[in-house]
């Protein structure tokens, strides 16, 4: 298991497996203006309440809770973060918060070339765009929309507005862009970002999922080698999902292998939804409400308490758990999709990508 140390200055709070609490990831809204079909191939959904949504300040008083127990890596999620209106409001409020080392976007890029100087401004730190595939055909099949030029816009706009540490991830599917791999690693090199392959997973919302369309690391390691030849694993200590590899012209790549290779072992992370529900892991199934006391009034102290308590509790490893199905032939859909539609909470677009 790799761990890295936290700050100096803050205990450590450990889970049951000794994980320490560090990544959090903040959806800032459910909503999307794609619909990717990994994440959501249905006609209709069920949203969050918009009253339940938590305020910017109240999502900065929470952060600042995580941060107190030793978080500080911050990533603001979606759906699509920049549906929200004023994201760079949020991303001021968090850049004054010194225990934040690295905040981070995700997003799928489609309004980034309005917002981007203003997020840069505000003070976010690093940018991660969802690039699936360079041709607009198969982007259309793919997300149901026509907006694939404005995805590119919004990468080319962050490259140029002076962020550094820019990530595109592609979800790698079998039978959809897996002959893509090697022109998104050169569109990376030309714009000066780092592309990461990720597998595809069977997590809530991903009804469409199968075993066969997912393009595991190996495969892709392999068609990579055919066309670069040596590749060479980067040697790193790291929580980050990522597997860093060398290309033999110096360029690096990554690969996200949660589903052949799940990373549960080294995980840091836990995510907060739009309405405050905090849920400890990609796949679990119950969260922990931390809207209802904050609104309620109970003191800070004591909503800290409950967080250290129950990331103390936590035993979740739900990668390696859907990975372990495998060997009895029963490795299906996470979550009935009537059971999604009674609660969307268990979607992946209200928890963050
Ligand atoms: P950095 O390495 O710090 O840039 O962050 P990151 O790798 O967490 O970035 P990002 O948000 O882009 O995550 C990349 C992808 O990894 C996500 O879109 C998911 O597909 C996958 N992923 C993120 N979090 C988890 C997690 O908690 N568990 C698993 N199994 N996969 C995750
Ligand atoms: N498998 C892998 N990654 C997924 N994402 C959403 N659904 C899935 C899935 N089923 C991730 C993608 C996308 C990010 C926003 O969420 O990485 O880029
Ligand atoms: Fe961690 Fe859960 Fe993600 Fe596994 S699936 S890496 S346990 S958060």
């Amino acid at each position: 298991m790799s761990r890295l140390p936290a700050p100096a200055d803050l205990p450590t709070v450990a889970d049951t497996f000794g994980r320490p609490l560090r990544s959090l990831r903040l959806s800032v809204t459910d909503r999307c203006n794609l619909r990717c079909n990994y994440c959501m191939p249905e006609e209709e959904y069920t949203w969050l309440p918009r009253e339940t949504l938590l305020t910017f300040e109240e999502m900065d008083a929470l952060t600042s809770l995580f941060t107190e127990l030793g978080v500080d890596k911050v990533r603001l999620t979606g759906g699509e973060p920049l549906l929200r209106k004023d994201l760079p409001v949020l991303v001021g409020m968090l850049a004054k918060n010194a225990r934040i080392k690295d905040l981070a976007l995700t997003t799928n890029g489609i309004l980034l070339a309005e917002h981007a100087q203003a997020l840069f401004d505000a003070g976010l730190h690093r940018v991660t765009v969802s690039l699936d595939t360079l041709n607009p055909d198969r982007f259309k099949a793919l997300t149901r929309r026509e907006t694939h030029g404005r995805v590119l816009q919004g990468i080319e706009a962050v490259a140029r507005t002076g962020f550094t540490g820019l990530k595109l991830d592609t979800v790698a599917i079998r039978g959809f862009n897996d002959d893509e791999l090697a022109d998104l690693i050169e569109y990376g090199k030309r714009i000066g970002a780092e592309v990461r392959f990720i597998e595809y997973m069977d997590v809530g919302g991903a009804t469409d999922w199968s075993m066969e369309k997912v393009l595991s690391r190996t495969a892709i390691l392999h068609a990579l080698g055919q066309k670069y030849g040596s590749i060479e694993a980067v040697v790193e200590e790291s929580s980050a999902p990522a597997q860093r590899f060398l290309l033999p012209d110096g360029t690096t790549f990554g690969i996200i292998p949660s589903t052949t290779m799940p990373f549960c072992a080294a995980c840091d992370r836990s995510r907060l939804t739009a309405d405050g529900m905090w849920y400890l892991c990609l796949y679990a199934k119950q969260g922990f409400d931390l809207r209802q006391p904050l609104r309620d009034g109970v003191p800070l102290e004591e909503i800290a308490s409950l967080i250290r308590s129950v990331w103390q509790a936590r035993k979740d490893r739900g990668a390696e758990e859907r990975k372990a199905l495998e060997r009895f032939g029963t490795r299906e859909n996470l979550i009935e999709i009537e059971k999604l539609r009674l609660d969307p909470h268990l979607e992946m677009h209200a928890r963050g990508g």
